[in-house]
């Protein structure tokens, strides 16, 4: 770009900010050189400024009011176990989620853009170690969940990952160094998803180094934009992929790719559906299911007020019991559909340490303590969007482990623990004696590779040893 040319897109672009109190973000224009000017003109320039404007005064200024609904009861779901009017429902739904996998109708699909900062590991969270004995990443353990899913019923089941322009490279690299994990190239696509500036609690737009914007990732709630402009919508629907498989990062523990929840999405013609746990206690901080004016949505935790929370019914359970796990299957449809209109999920607000640079010095600030407005957007509030949505109520201790924190709760320690009671009960379940002590702890490690198995029945009995002694490490 000739130095005029700058000029004049310099001109705009200050005109732009000015006009909505953001000029400040070219204080060190004129220290940069010209690839550098130019790069900061095109980051300004993909921003909708007016859009983030109303962000600003709705979001970031100050706390949103949380409207809440006049009429919310609990969401009704399908159970885990099958009452016996439901028993052959759920065996029709099964059967039909296993033709539409054999007949490639099914994709999986993982979020992984986070930050993952709770966790405190280099890198994307994806490659985090997470199995019990062997030490299987995230990413081999989702890779060959969907392998024996490929293999089980002769299907080519593709897998989309979102990323974020952070973690990008980083995930693709660890990906084509371990040759993805056994799947073919072509069963693996990735694509970033959006970002949003971070602000100061005052409404500023925040500079990561003199010559950029800070931003960060929009939220698992941008998985259904960026699946539609990255193309990997159009890529699906050229391969006959009618419905999405969707899942986080951080859950080792997770079915990636379920038939009975696929088909009783399928059979009930739901846009989007969502498995849920019976809540631990009234206290944890999960988002709870609820129907809402008639619409199946999630409530956050922080939104539902003590009294719902608290409440019980007739029989002392928790009323509102449905604990959201951030599983869904989606129709491709209905990710069409959202991009079809003026698509805006809510923005959510959350006050976060963004190090950034200080515009009196130039100096670069690494805050001790939260300082910035992170907006971002939930995928579960595209619940409310859909004509028809369902829930399913899965076991936790089945499909609920996630790796989000260091020590404590949902840590590696307590995942790996699940992961093992888990694989002691598939064994306990073809006939294996294992150790357990005087609560019920297992008394030894157990990994079975999702290679191996993804449900019980997928063991073979002269795989499964008679019994696992105490301290044993047992690995299928
Ligand atoms: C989330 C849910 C919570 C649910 C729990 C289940 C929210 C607000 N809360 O909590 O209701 O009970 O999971 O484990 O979602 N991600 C992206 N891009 C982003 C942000 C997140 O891809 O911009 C991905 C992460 O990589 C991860 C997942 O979304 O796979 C969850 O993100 P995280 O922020 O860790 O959610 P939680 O607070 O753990």
């Amino acid at each position: 770009m000739s130095p005029t040319e700058l000029a004049s897109r310099y001109e705009q672009v200050r005109e732009t900010l000015e006009s909505h109190n953001q000029q400040h973000v070219l204080t060190f224009y004129e220290e940069l050189d010209d690839a550098g000017k130019a790069a900061l003109l095109d980051q300004i320039d993909a921003q909708d400024w007016a859009a983030l404007a109303d962000l600003v005064q709705q979001y970031v200024v100050r706390e949103p009011d949380i409207k809440l609904p006049a009429s919310i009861e609990p969401a009704p779901y399908y159970p885990a176990e099958p009452t016996a009017e439901l028993k052959t429902k759920y065996d029709e739904a099964r059967a039909l989620g296993e033709q539409m996998i054999r007949d490639g109708k099914v994709a999986a699909f993982t979020v992984a853009g986070g930050q993952g900062t709770r966790l405190g590991w280099d890198g994307p969270k994806g490659t985090f170690p997470a199995s019990p004995i062997e030490n299987k990443t995230l990413f081999q353990l989702f890779a060959e969940s969907i392998i024996k899913v490929r293999t089980k019923y002769d299907a080519d089941v593709r897998w989309y990952i979102m990323t974020s322009p952070i973690n990008d490279a980083p995930t693709r690299a660890f990906f084509a160094e371990h040759d993805n994990f056994g799947l073919p190239a072509e069963a693996v696509t990735f694509f970033p998803q959006g970002t949003v500036p971070s602000f100061s609690t005052d409404g500023g737009a925040l500079l990561a180094d003199k010559g950029t914007l800070a931003t960060n990732p929009d939220g698992h709630g941008g998985s259904l934009l960026a699946l539609f402009k990255s193309g990997a919508i159009d890529d699906m629907a050229s391969r006959g992929v009618e419905q999405i498989s969707y899942f986080q990062v951080d859950n080792p523990l997770v079915r990636c790719v379920d038939p009975l929840f696929i088909g009783l999405h399928a059979l009930d013609g739901a846009e989007m559906s969502s498995k849920m746990v019976q809540k631990a206690n009234a206290a944890e901080k999960v988002g709870v299911f609820a129907d809402v004016d008639g619409k199946i949505s999630v409530i956050e935790y922080s939104d539902l007020p003590d009294e719902l929370a608290n409440a019980t019914n007739a029989d002392g359970s928790l009323k509102f019991n449905g604990g959201s796990i951030a599983i869904h299957v989606i129709a491709l449809n209905f990710v069409r559909k959202l991009n079809a209109g003026a698509f805006g999920l809510p923005w959510h607000r959350a006050i976060k340490k963004v190090p950034h640079v200080d515009l009196a010095t130039g100096a670069a600030v690494e805050p001790g303590a939260p300082n910035a407005v992170k907006l971002e957007t939930f995928v579960f509030d595209a619940l409310p969007l859909c004509e028809k949505s369902i829930v399913l109520e899965t076991i936790r201790a089945d499909e609920f482990g996630p790796i989000k924190n260091a020590e404590g709760s949902d840590s590696a320690a307590t995942s790996k623990a699940l992961q093992t009671d888990r694989a002691a009960r598939w064994l306990e379940s073809r006939g294996c004696r294992v150790a357990r002590d005087a609560s019920g702890n297992v008394e030894a490690a157990i990994e079975i590779s999702p290679l191996t198995a993804v449900e019980p029945t997928d063991l073979d009995n002269d795989s499964v040893p008679q019994r696992v002694n105490p301290g044993e490490r047992v690995s299928l």
